[in-house]
């Protein structure tokens, strides 16, 4: 990658290499999957390179198992770290307390199971993922592919009695295909335009056999770190009750970029 870079890939850098600032020698991190994420696994194999920094990496995808070990992160199994110091990931919706929607990349499950297993979860984005309440983003729902269609069915049943605008779920297609997780499973979109009570929505739903996960991540993100086109970043913490400006000063002619041409 090489020339200019685009406002909105400008404000998903500069997030994300204010993030990995979070990273301390020794560290196990949780490495998210999407764009914005992909930029902060780049960033953490920069500091590696550069600043000899040894951390081992436990990836919420293939996409971003392979990406680490491209850049030279350590990779490893959850099971094999156990337990992390921190997680770093993108999301598609971002509410005032720090509450999510996530899963449009398709993840939402290795992503949820490795940010509930951190002691910290720092949250990279663009400002056009904060809204006032979740919804309008289609809510991901990971479900098994043995007997999908009736789980739909339960889905939208369920929705019927719930805090919700909308009550149509869409089967996620890869081509003329099912989406298929790195799990073996199926995505169920959720249009629901209005979640008044995510919480509730969230435990409702994983009630429903046949749902494995959803992608409505509550009181699980602790740091969100927001990029701007113009190389402002604000970084907000919901327990210290903090925010924070800071500006990324770089030049997209770094080896950063230019060890992404091939
Ligand atoms: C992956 O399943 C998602 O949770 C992503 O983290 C989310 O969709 C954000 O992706 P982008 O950074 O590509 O917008």
């Amino acid at each position: 990658m090489s020339g200019n870079l685009s406002p909105i890939d400008t404000a998903k850098f500069v997030a994300a290499k204010r993030a990995v600032d979070f990273v301390e020698d020794g560290m196990r991190v949780g490495l998210g999957t999407g764009s914005t994420a992909a930029w902060m696994v780049r960033c953490l194999g920069e500091r590696v390179r550069e600043e000899g920094l040894r951390i081992t990496g436990v990836p919420t995808s293939s996409r971003t198992a392979e990406l680490a070990r491209k850049v030279g992160v350590k990779v490893v199994s959850l099971d094999e770290a156990k337990w992390l110091d921190l997680t770093i990931d993108g999301a598609d919706e971002i509410d005032p307390n720090l509450n999510l929607i996530k899963g449009g990349g398709g993840a939402l499950l290795q992503e949820k199971i490795v940010a509930t297993a951190s002691d910290q979860m720092v949250v990279i984005s663009d400002a056009s993922k904060l809204v006032e309440g979740l919804g309008a983003f289609p809510l991901p729902v990971e479900v098994v592919p043995f007997g999908w269609q009736t789980t739909k069915a339960l889905v939208e049943e369920t929705l019927a009695g719930i805090d919700v605008l909308g009550q149509s779920a869409t089967l996620r297609l890869n081509g003329d295909a099912a989406y298929v997780t790195d799990e073996g499973n199926y995505i169920l979109d959720l249009h629901l335009q209005r979640i008044g009570n995510p919480r509730q929505a969230s435990l409702v739903l994983n009630q429903i056999p046949g749902v494995v996960e959803n992608g409505l991540f509550i009181d699980i993100c602790d740091v969100v770190v927001i990029g701007h086109g113009d190389g402002r970043v604000e970084v907000r913490d919901i327990n210290a009750g903090t925010r924070q400006e800071d500006r990324i000063e770089f030049a997209d002619t770094d080896n950063l970029f230019r060890d992404l041409a091939d």
